[in-house]
C-alpha cells in the first residue's frame, strides 16, 4: 500500500490518506487501499479505534481525483461496479469507532468520507465544501443522504447547491463536526480523544454505535426493540461486571472486550 498508510499503536489504527502532492485526492488506487485498510483495522483484535487523517499541511482530502475524470466510465458499468459493494461500504460495516481528524481542505468525496466516520474533530481553519454540482456531477458516496441527516435539509441543500465552503467553526455550529480545535492542537486533541475511546469497553461501543446508526433508518418502535436486544447482550458481558467492580473498588476498569 502506498497511497494509504496504517500505523497501529496503543490500540489505535492511524489510517493516513497519503497523496499530499494531490491534496490526498481519492484516486482509484487510494479508494481501494482505504477500503482495505479499514477492513484490516476491523479484523485486527489489537485495534479498538480507527483514526482517519490526511498527510501534509494542506488537506484532509480534496475529493475524487479530478485528473482521473477524463476516463468516463459508461453509466451501466459505473452503476454495476457500485452495487451492492463500494469502497465506502466498509465505513458502514466497521464496528469500531472511526474518528475523522480534519485539517485543511475537506471537499467533495473527502467530505463524504468524513461524513461516513463516527466522530469528526476539525481544525478551526479547516475548509468544508461539496463542489460536485459545479463539476456537473453530484455527491456519489452518501453525501446527499448523510449530510441532511446530520445538519438538516436546509443546510445540506445550501452546501450542495452552492458549493460554498465553510470553516471548522461554522461546521461545528451546524453540527457537521462535533469538536473544533486550533490547528496546532489537532493532532494532540485527536490522540487524546482516540485514547479515551480505546479505553472504553469495545462491545458496548460497537453495540451503541450500531443502535445509534440504526436510528437513522428505523421507526422508533423497531429501534427500541433493537436497543433492548443489544443491551440484553451487554448485560452478559465480562466487561459489564468489570465496570461495576471497578466502580465499587474505586479503581480504573480494565476492559477485555468479552
Ligand atoms: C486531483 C487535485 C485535487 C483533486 C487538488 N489537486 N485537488 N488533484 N484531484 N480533487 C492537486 C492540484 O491539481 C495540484 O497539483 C495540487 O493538488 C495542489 O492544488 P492547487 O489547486 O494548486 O492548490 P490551490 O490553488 O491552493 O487550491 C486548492 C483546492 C483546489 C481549492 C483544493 O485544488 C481545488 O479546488 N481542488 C478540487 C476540489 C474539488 O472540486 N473536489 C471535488 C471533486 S469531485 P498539480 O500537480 O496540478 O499542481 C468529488 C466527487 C466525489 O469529490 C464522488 C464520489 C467519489
Amino acid at each position: 500500500m502506498t497511497t494509504v498508510l496504517t500505523e497501529t499503536r496503543d490500540q489505535i489504527a492511524w489510517i493516513t490518506l497519503n497523496r499530499p502532492e494531490a491534496m490526498n485526492a481519492l484516486s482509484v488506487q487510494l479508494r481501494a487501499e482505504l477500503a482495505a485498510a479499514l477492513r484490516a483495522a476491523e479484523a485486527d483484535p489489537e485495534v479498538r479505534v480507527v483514526v482517519l487523517r490526511g498527510a501534509g499541511d494542506r488537506a484532509f482530502c480534496a475529493g475524487a481525483d479530478i485528473k482521473e475524470f477524463v476516463e468516463v466510465p459508461s453509466p451501466p458499468a459505473y452503476r454495476q461496479a457500485r452495487v451492492p459493494e463500494s469502497w465506502i461500504t466498509p465505513f458502514d460495516l466497521t464496528r469500531k469507532p472511526i474518528v475523522a481528524s480534519i485539517h485543511g481542505y475537506c471537499l467533495g468525496g473527502g467530505l463524504e468520507v468524513a461524513l461516513a466516520c463516527d466522530i469528526r474533530i476539525a481544525a478551526e481553519d479547516a475548509q468544508f465544501g461539496l463542489p460536485e454540482t459545479g463539476l456537473g456531477i453530484m455527491t456519489g458516496v452518501g453525501g446527499s443522504q448523510r449530510l441532511p441527516r446530520m445538519v438538516g435539509l436546509a443546510q445540506a441543500l445550501d452546501m450542495i447547491l452552492t458549493g460554498d465552503r465553510i470553516d471548522g467553526v461554522r461546521a461545528r455550529e451546524i453540527g457537521l463536526v462535533t469538536r473544533v480545535v486550533p490547528r496546532p492542537d489537532l493532532a494532540a486533541e485527536t490522540e487524546a480523544l482516540a485514547l479515551r475511546l480505546a479505553a472504553r469497553p469495545p462491545m458496548a461501543m460497537a453495540f451503541a454505535k450500531e443502535a445509534v446508526r440504526a436510528a437513522q433508518d428505523l421507526p422508533l418502535r423497531d429501534g427500541m426493540r433493537l436497543e433492548i436486544d443489544l443491551i440484553t447482550h451487554l448485560l452478559n458481558t465480562e466487561d459489564r461486571l468489570e465496570a461495576a467492580r471497578a466502580f465499587r473498588e474505586k479503581r480504573k476498569p480494565h476492559f477485555t472486550g468479552r
